[in-house]
């Protein structure tokens, strides 16, 4: 069975410092990986400033940046690279309205976070994005290679 390799498409997730003493990381790992989605890297780090002044750099000047970027790196977070069929716009469904309040239930923001500054994850919001965040939070060898063709009960 020939498999597109748009179903290898990759998008960086992370569970912020909020999720992670919420214990809410395999709530979270749970929902990506029951949807059919492969996990291809993971790690737990307290994100350094120069990482998350990087990471968070569209939003740099911004209000908010301060306190955002001190928030980020204040604690463990949950870092991971998700694999498969747009799983960028799928995931950024899945995780739901960055302010909580306007996500819908069923989403992870909508089933378990009230404030903005404590949404609990972040999702890549392009696969631009995505490419440029797994190469800033990830080496290569830290990511797992899977073979495509052994996930015909997810793809057609
Ligand atoms: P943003 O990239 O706009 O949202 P998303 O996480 O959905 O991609 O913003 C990054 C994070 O910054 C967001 O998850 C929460 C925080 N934030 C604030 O604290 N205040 C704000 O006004 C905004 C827009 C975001
Ligand atoms: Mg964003």
């Amino acid at each position: 069975v020939a498999m597109a390799a748009s179903n290898q498409e990759r998008s960086f997730i992370m569970v912020k410092p909020e999720g992670v003493q919420r214990a809410l990381v395999g709530e979270v790992i749970k929902r990506f990986e029951q949807r059919g989605f492969k996990l291809v890297g993971l790690k737990v780090l307290v994100p350094s400033k120069d990482i998350a002044n990087v990471h968070y750099g569209e939003h740099e000047g911004k209000p908010f940046f301060p306190k955002l970027v001190g928030h980020i790196t204040s604690g463990a977070v949950v870092a991971m690279v998700w694999e498969g069929k747009d799983i960028v716009k799928t995931g950024r469904a899945m995780i739901g309205a960055t302010n909580p309040l306007a996500s819908a239930p069923g989403t992870i923001r909508g089933d378990f976070a009230i404030d903005l500054g404590r949404n609990i994850v972040h999702g890549s919001d392009s696969v631009d994005s995505a490419q440029r965040e797994i190469a800033l939070w990830f080496s290569p060898d830290e990511l797992a290679e899977y073979d495509p063709t052994v996930t015909p009960w997810i793809y057609e």
